[in-house]
């Protein structure tokens, strides 16, 4: 018999449907937590993506048109990874050709998403309630990001209700319209009150998450102090505040069979900390693919990444000429702000054999780039976990990082201390300017320049542990404290 019984709900799930890092997180912590004895099953939205490859399924329940809701089903199935999932197949709503949350003919967001992202927190707190058709009862609810934000409220109303949990990924996306939106999602009209759904004049989906969760957790603990303060809180620093007692920050792990540079299929040479040959075979095989000069005694940068205002890019591309002056090269792989993609773009056109760009969504590249590159560099303005200076490490790719967020709890900085003491793991740079970026780039060089060190850094990175088990435990811990046990 399991411990506990958990409702996972996400808007995506490796390998899935996948935007960014909420994906990898859904796909690998529920099998983590399934190893604690915990038995989670996961909520999603029937995208076309999920449908097509969810493999064998079942319809377990329909659902009638809840008001302001068209009708639906859940189809039950199991993922890969043994993860039992319930689909929400709900036609009118998510199969539609696109992403998740953007309309590809627009590039703006789909304009029904408040119905969309209602509806998935709607089922999730009948799933966590006497409503529930199903003979499996979840003990809690436990939601991520703006798209399950309402789910609390649904459950404040009602009957035989769970308790629930909301974990952020990212405080800058909050889900907030017009409210109006508050009828039209069958809301209870006195939840639009400062006390409750209401920020700012508008209903927010996430601060109604934040609002109605038991408990909060956020993907780092130093998000989870960062988000308390005026400069990262996203105007829901009060609110964060008000809650402090109630936030735990849990680091995110990764998918160490999914990320294993001795198994990666779309590596071309296997490589590991005692057997480096593999990875300079990776090195030349990237440069080659991408029109770069082969050269395996030049450094590589690379940058696998969304291309927003977040991401901090922007300083990468402004110190650009400087690093044309340097025996560097640089690939890079995003997609996102068409500036950046332009500037990218055009770098890559007028330096060619130097710089290459990749304008696109493509897995199988960035795993190439993680274990062909030397450095890997993000500079992200904030970052509430990341995932890739995680990759980068287990991959032999110290990280040069922005002293922020889940990168400052995940990569310690190269120095004659650090190295000394075996921690050293990359290059953290604090003051977000392009000078300090290109500064660090610099010092990261000399390191590469000095074989003993680079050595010695490379194989610190290398053997960190990184897998969801001490994570996992973290959250069974959450989950017993909201749920009254004894941890
Ligand atoms: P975020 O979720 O904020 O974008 P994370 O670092 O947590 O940042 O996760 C990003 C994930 O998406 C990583 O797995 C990364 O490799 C992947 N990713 C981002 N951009 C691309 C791209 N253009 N092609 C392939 N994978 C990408
Ligand atoms: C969000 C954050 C990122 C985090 C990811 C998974 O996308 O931007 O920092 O790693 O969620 O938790």
């Amino acid at each position: 018999m399991s411990e506990i019984k958990v409702l996972f709900v996400t808007s995506e799930i490796a390998p899935l449907i996948k935007t960014g890092g909420l994906a990898d997180v859904s796909g690998a912590l529920p099998p983590a937590l399934r190893a604690l004895n915990i038995d989670v099953r996961v909520l999603v939205p029937g995208y076309p993506q999920v449908m097509k490859q969810m493999g064998p399924a079942e319809v377990v329940a329909t659902f009638p048109d809840f008001p302001g809701f068209p009708a639906s089903r859940l189809i039950f199935s199991i993922m890969k990874s043994g993860v039992p999932l319930l689909v929400l197949d709900c036609p009118a709503l998510y199969r539609r050709d696109g992403g998740p949350y953007m309309d590809p003919v627009t590039g703006h967001d789909w304009t029904d998403n408040p119905i969309r992202f209602g509806l998935l927190s709607k089922i999730a707190s009948v799933l966590g309630s006497d409503e529930s058709p199903l003979s499996w009862h979840p003990d809690l609810v436990h939601g991520n990001d703006w798209q399950t934000g309402l789910t609390g409220v649904y459950l404040s109303v009602a009957t035989g209700a769970v308790p629930n949990i909301i974990t952020i990924h990212n405080l800058a996306f909050q889900g907030n319209f017009r409210p109006k939106k508050v009828e039209l999602l069958n809301l209870p009209p006195e939840s639009f009150n400062v006390n409750g759904i209401e920020l700012y004049g508008n209903m927010s989906f996430l601060k109604a998450g934040l609002y109605y969760a038991y408990h909060i957790t956020t993907v780092s603990p130093n998000y989870a102090r960062e988000i308390q303060g005026d400069e990262l809180g996203f105007g829901l620093q009060g609110l964060l505040r008000s809650r402090s007692s109630d936030i735990t920050g849990i680091l995110n792990g990764i998918d160490t069979d999914e990320w294993n540079p001795e198994t990666d299929p779309y590596l071309s040479d296997h490589f590991s900390a005692g057997r480096m040959a593999g990875k300079a075979q990776n090195k030349q095989a990237l440069q080659s693919r991408m029109g770069l000069e082969v050269n395996s005694d030049v450094p590589l940068l690379g940058v696998v990444s969304r291309l927003t205002h977040q991401k901090g890019l922007d300083l990468l591309l402004e110190i650009a000429p400087r690093l044309l002056e340097l025996p560097v090269q640089l690939v890079i792989l995003g997609s996102g702000e068409a500036s950046m993609q332009k500037i990218a773009r055009d770098l890559a056109q007028e330096n060619p054999g130097k710089i290459a760009a990749m304008i696109g969504f493509d897995e199988g590249l960035s795993h190439q780039i993680e274990a062909g590159i030397d450095l890997f560099v993000m500079p992200s303005r904030f970052e509430p976990c990341g995932l890739n200076q995680f990759y980068s490490q287990r991959y032999g790719t110290p990280p040069i990082v922005h002293n922020t967020g889940g990168l400052a709890d995940s990569v310690v900085d190269c120095n004659a201390d650090t190295l000394r003491e075996g921690t050293a793991s990359g290059f953290v740079f604090s003051g977000m300017t392009a000078d300090n970026l290109f500064a660090t780039i610099q010092r990261a060089i000399e390191v590469y320049r000095d074989e003993r060190k680079w050595k010695a850094l490379r194989k610190n990175c290398m053997t960190k542990d990184f897998t969801w088990e001490t994570s996992a435990r973290a959250y069974r811990e959450v989950y017993l404290k909201v749920l009254g046990r004894t941890v």
